[in-house]
C-alpha cells in the first residue's frame, strides 16, 4: 500500500472515500459546513451522534472531489484512539470495495493514523490463492498545513506499522515453511537489508559454549537449532555504556515433546516464535529510526519435538551459565532456550535485557488477550518498559516475583526443575529466567495471551497481532 502525507485543502482532496473524525463535544470542522444539514439529520435521527465506533457514510458529497465522505465517531478527545479508528475504518471500508483512503487530520496525530491504516491492511492470507482478502492500495494523510514535524511524526508511523507487520506475517508461517533455520536466514536478510549485522550461532558451535538447556529442547528434532544475533550500532556509543539486548523465544513449532500437547488447538503453537518475531520487528524499525543506544537482539531458535532422540522427562541438562535443570515436563521448553541465551547475551557485555516469549498458558488464563505479563527484576528498568508500552497503547500489567515463589523451583536432583507446579504457573516461570538474568536489569514479557488474536477484532483481523515490536522500538528511541 502506498502511504502519502499530503497538504491540500479539503476539497481538493481525491480518493475512494475520506474520513473525519467527529467527537460528541466538538462542533463540525470548517471544511463540513456544506454537510452541515445531513450531520443535522443524522443527530435528530439518532444514527450518530460522535460517539466512538459510530460511522456515517455521505456518497457524492456536494463540491468535494472525494467519492464518499466518512465521519467517523471520536467519542470524547481524551479517550479517543485514533490508531484503533483508523484501523478500523480502513478495514470496513476495504470490504466495500474503496481502493484510496484519505484522512483529514484536522490536528490529531500523523502517527498513529498512518499506523492504523497499515495494521488494519493487513491480513494474514499469504498463502491464500483464492478468496485473498480485499485491501487499500492507497492510504493518505491530509493536513491543510505543513510541517516538518508531521512528516517526521508520520514516517515514524510507517516504519512502525510496517515492520510491525513484517513481524505479524513471520509469525503466520507455518512451521513446514519456517523452520529454525529458515527463520535464522529471514533474520540476517531483514538485518541485510537494514544494514544491520547477523551472526548465527549453529548446533557446534553452541555445543562447544555448552548450551545444554537450548541442545536439550532441539535434540527431538531432526530440524538443528540456531542461536541468532543481530546487532544495531550508533555512530556514537552514549556516554552512559548501556547496551540494550532484546531476547524473543523462537519455537518454531511447540508439540510439547515427549510430554505432548493435547491435539485439539496444537495448530495453534506455530505462534510460539512470536517472541522471536517481535524482536526482529523491533530491529527492523530500530536501524531505520537510529536510537542512540546499541541494541543486540538473540533469538534462540528450536522445534520442540517428539522421537526417539526427544529429551525424556527427568533428563537433567547443563545450562551455559553452569547451572543444572531438571527437565520434569518437556513442555516447558521455552525457558530452557531463554536462558541460555540470557546468559550468553551477559557474556557478550549487554546491560539491560528484555525478552518477549509465548511462555505460558497460565498468563492467558491470568490475563486473558488484552495485557502483556510484566515481570522484573528492577523496577526502574520495568517502568521504562511500561512507559513505551504505555505511549504505543500497548497495554501490560505488572506481574510479582516476590521471594517466596523461589521454592517451587526445587529439584530433588539438580539445582532447578524447569517447572514449579499447578499454581503461579506464569510466576514460577518468570522465576526460572530470574536465577538466570541474575542483577543485569533485565524485564520479561510473557505475551501467550497477546500475540495472537483468536477472534478478528473491528480494528484488527485475526491471527498474529505482532505485540511488542512498537514497544520495543519505542523503548530503544526514548532511553
Ligand atoms: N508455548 C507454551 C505456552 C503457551 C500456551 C503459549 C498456550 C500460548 C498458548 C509453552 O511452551 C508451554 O507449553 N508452557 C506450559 C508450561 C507447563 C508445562 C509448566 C504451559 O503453559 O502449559
Ligand atoms: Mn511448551
Ligand atoms: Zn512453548
Amino acid at each position: 500500500m502506498e502511504t502519502k502525507l499530503l497538504y491540500q485543502p479539503f476539497d481538493k482532496i481525491e480518493a475512494d472515500a475520506v474520513a473525519v473524525v467527529l467527537f460528541e463535544d466538538d462542533a463540525a470542522p470548517a471544511e463540513l459546513k456544506f454537510a452541515a444539514a445531513w450531520l443535522d439529520e443524522l443527530k435528530t435521527s439518532g444514527e450518530f451522534s460522535g460517539k466512538t465506533d459510530e460511522t456515517a457514510v455521505l456518497h457524492q458529497p456536494q463540491g468535494l472531489k472525494a467519492k464518499r465522505l466518512v465521519a467517523v465517531g471520536g467519542g470524547k478527545r481524551e479517550s479517543f484512539d485514533l490508531r484503533k479508528a483508523v484501523a478500523a475504518v480502513t478495514r470496513a471500508v476495504k470490504q466495500k470495495g474503496v481502493k484510496t483512503l484519505a484522512w483529514w487530520l484536522n490536528g490529531l496525530d500523523p502517527e498513529a493514523a498512518v499506523e492504523g491504516a497499515i495494521l488494519g491492511n493487513f491480513e494474514p492470507d499469504q498463502y491464500k490463492t483464492a478468496n485473498q482478502g480485499k485491501s487499500l492500495d492507497a492510504f493518505h494523510v491530509v493536513s491543510p498545513t505543513n510541517g516538518a514535524e508531521l512528516d517526521k511524526a508520520f514516517e515514524r508511523g510507517r516504519i512502525l506499522a510496517e515492520s510491525q507487520n513484517f513481524t505479524r506475517a513471520l509469525v503466520n508461517e507455518p512451521a513446514n515453511r519456517l523452520t529454525p533455520t529458515l527463520l535464522a536466514d529471514r533474520a540476517c536478510a531483514m538485518a541485510a537489508e537494514s544494514g544491520l549485522e547477523c551472526e548465527v550461532l549453529d548446533q557446534d558451535r553452541m555445543k562447544q559454549l555448552g548450551m545444554g538447556a537450548l541442545l536439550g529442547v532441539a535434540q527431538g528434532s531432526a530440524e538443528p537449532p540456531a542461536l541468532v544475533i543481530v546487532r544495531y550500532k550508533p555512530a556514537t556509543a552514549p556516554k552512559s555504556g548501556d547496551h540494550l539486548a532484546l531476547i524473543g523465544k523462537g519455537v518454531t513449532f511447540d508439540t510439547g515433546g515427549v510430554s505432548i500437547k493435547p491435539a485439539d488447538g496444537m495448530e495453534k503453537m506455530k505462534y510460539d516464535m512470536a517472541g522471536a518475531a517481535a524482536v526482529l520487528g523491533a530491529m527492523r524499525a530500530i536501524a531505520q529510526l537510529k536510537p542512540s543506544i546499541p541494541v543486540t537482539a538473540f533469538v534462540p531458535t528450536v522445534e520442540n519435538m517428539v522421537g526417539s532422540r526427544a529429551q525424556r522427562p527427568g533428563d537433567i541438562v547443563k545450562s551455559l551459565d553452569g547451572k543444572t535443570v531438571e527437565v520434569l515436563n518437556t513442555d516447558a521448553e521455552g525457558r530452557l532456550i531463554l536462558i541460555d541465551a540470557i546468559t550468553y547475551a551477559k557474556r557478550l557485555g549487554v546491560t539491560h535485557m528484555v525478552d518477549a516469549a509465548t511462555l505460558t498458558g497460565a498468563i492467558v488464563v491470568a490475563l486473558g488477550n488484552v495485557n502483556i505479563g510484566a515481570f522484573t527484576n528492577n523496577e526502574a528498568m520495568l517502568g521504562k518498559v511500561m512507559a513505551a508500552a504505555r505511549a504505543e497503547g500497548e497495554k501490560m500489567w505488572h506481574m510479582p516475583l516476590d521471594e517466596d515463589y523461589k521454592d517451587l523451583l526445587k529439584s530433588a536432583f539438580a539445582d532447578l526443575a524447569n517447572i514449579g507446579g499447578r499454581w503461579g504457573g506464569a510466576i514460577s516461570a518468570a522465576w526460572f529466567l530470574k536465577e538466570f538474568a541474575g542483577d543485569t536489569p533485565w524485564v520479561h514479557l510473557d505475551i501467550a495471551g497477546t500475540a495472537w488474536l483468536d477472534d478478528a477484532k473491528p480494528f484488527m483481523a485475526k491471527g498474529p497481532s505482532g505485540v511488542c515490536v512498537r514497544t520495543f522500538t519505542r523503548l530503544a528511541m526514548n532511553w
